[in-house]
């Protein structure tokens, strides 16, 4: 070992999840009934960490995490429209103290992919209303937990639709509910991402005037497949355009930093053709490359904000790949960082197995640094998870 790569101080070490992949028992939401078109299944009991989140906190701490995210399921506050239930309202408060008492930081997302059945049924995100519906439920949430929230993200992934992502699989190729194959619905649905977030950022501000507020977006490095051929260059700058900063480029005053995930790296041959190597792919034969974070990184640097990596991981069930999986992003992370990228954590993806969206999705593909037997829900935690444990307590690792 010569080299210790050390990470700024107060960088913050989490993991991330959402409600409907773990919670279990999210009845009231458009994921919640079965979908013939993706011949996918709902999650339903999924990890139980609605009950057992307790339990989950003691290893994100055992784990020396400095931070969580996860999310807020709409459909259980607001049941019906404008109904919203206090139990609930609660239960989110106990998880957040929980959070508190282990002293670790709070990442909260309020929309991640699933909208309660009263809004899907008119016409969910493409309803002209949804914006303030989802602003009422924030106004709600800002209400009640924001003294306990730390880090807000409004929502999760609000990709363009002709990327694969949220609006590619439920509006253009109606694979995802709500099952629409529309490209002007999947733009109006942008549209009003782009409004409801910015009016979201201004509501949390209200209640809290130094609330870190943000979104995450899924970000990919795209690179030419032939690196002289100048159409193929052209169509890598409109897809990062696109895909990487449309968003922030129309949110720029509303966002205190950028979330980013990270999982995908993809060279294009003119028009949009995908065309990877594929030298070393996950479960779910996602090209695996590491490298691609930094450069992503070098390029948002433009945005002179604070940045969180809000979400990389690699469905890798036997744990053969995740532990240089997760020392190669880091490594290529640091080194942004040691060229003035202004990184301050990183999220691996997931604290456990959960449910995985869509057609490839259910339970099979295994994110998780622990491991979850779903017929007796016990948790344990794979060797990759004592290799990170061990990165976020020296907040950094030797090469
Ligand atoms: C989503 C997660 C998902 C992960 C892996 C991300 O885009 O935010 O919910 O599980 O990708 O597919």
């Amino acid at each position: 070992m010569n080299e210790i790569l050390k990470f700024p101080e107060d960088f913050l070490w989490g993991l991330a999840t959402s409600a409907y992949q773990v919670e279990g028992g999210i009845e009231n939401c458009d994921w919640s009934t079965p979908y013939p078109k993706n011949g996918g299944r709902p999650a339903g009991r999924a990890c139980d960490h609605y009950n057992l989140y307790e339990e989950d906190f003691d290893w994100i701490k055992k784990l020396n995490q400095s931070a969580f995210r996860f999310s807020i399921e709409w459909s259980r506050i607001e049941t019906e429209e404008g109904e919203f239930d206090k139990k609930e309202i609660e239960h989110y408060r106990k998880v957040l103290l929980a959070l508190k008492k282990r002293n670790i930081k709070s990442v909260v997302t309020l929309w991640h992919w699933t909208t309660p059945l009263w809004l899907a049924e008119r016409g969910g995100w493409a309803n002209k209303r949804a914006v303030d519906y989802f602003v009422r439920y924030t106004k709600v949430i800002a209400e009640e937990l924001s003294n306990l929230i730390d880090f807000w993200v409004t929502l999760n992934e609000p990709t363009v639709p002709f990327i694969p992502g949220y609006l590619r699989f439920g509006y253009v190729t109606g694979h995802w509910p709500p099952q629409k194959r529309n490209i002007f619905l999947a733009w109006k649905v942008y549209r009003n991402f782009v409004r409801a977030h910015k009016k979201a950022y201004q509501i949390i501000h209200d209640f809290e005037k130094r609330a870190k507020v943000g979104i995450t977006l899924d970000c990919a490095y795209v690179e030419p497949y032939y690196k002289k051929s100048p159409m193929n260059r052209i169509s890598v700058f409109i897809w990062r355009y696109l895909h990487n900063y449309l968003f922030f480029d129309l949110t720029k005053k509303y966002q205190d930093y950028l979330g980013v995930n990270y999982y995908f790296h993809n060279r294009l041959k003119f028009p949009f053709l995908l065309r990877n190597e594929n030298k070393v792919v996950s479960d779910l034969g996602w090209e695996i490359y590491p490298e691609g974070i930094y450069y992503l990184l070098k390029e948002l640097k433009k945005y002179q904000k604070p940045i969180y990596i809000t979400e990389n991981g690699v469905a890798d069930a036997e744990d053969k790949l995740r532990k240089n999986f997760i020392r190669d992003h880091l490594f290529w992370t640091h080194k942004a960082i040691k060229e003035g990228v202004d990184v301050r954590g990183y999220f691996h993806w997931s604290l456990m197995d959960n449910y995985e969206w869509g057609r490839m999705g259910g339970f099979g593909p295994r994110f998780g640094l622990i491991e979850i037997d779903y017929k007796t829900l016990e948790r344990k935690p794979r060797p990759s998870a004592f290799y990170y444990s061990e990165i976020c307590k020296n907040n950094g690792f030797g090469i």
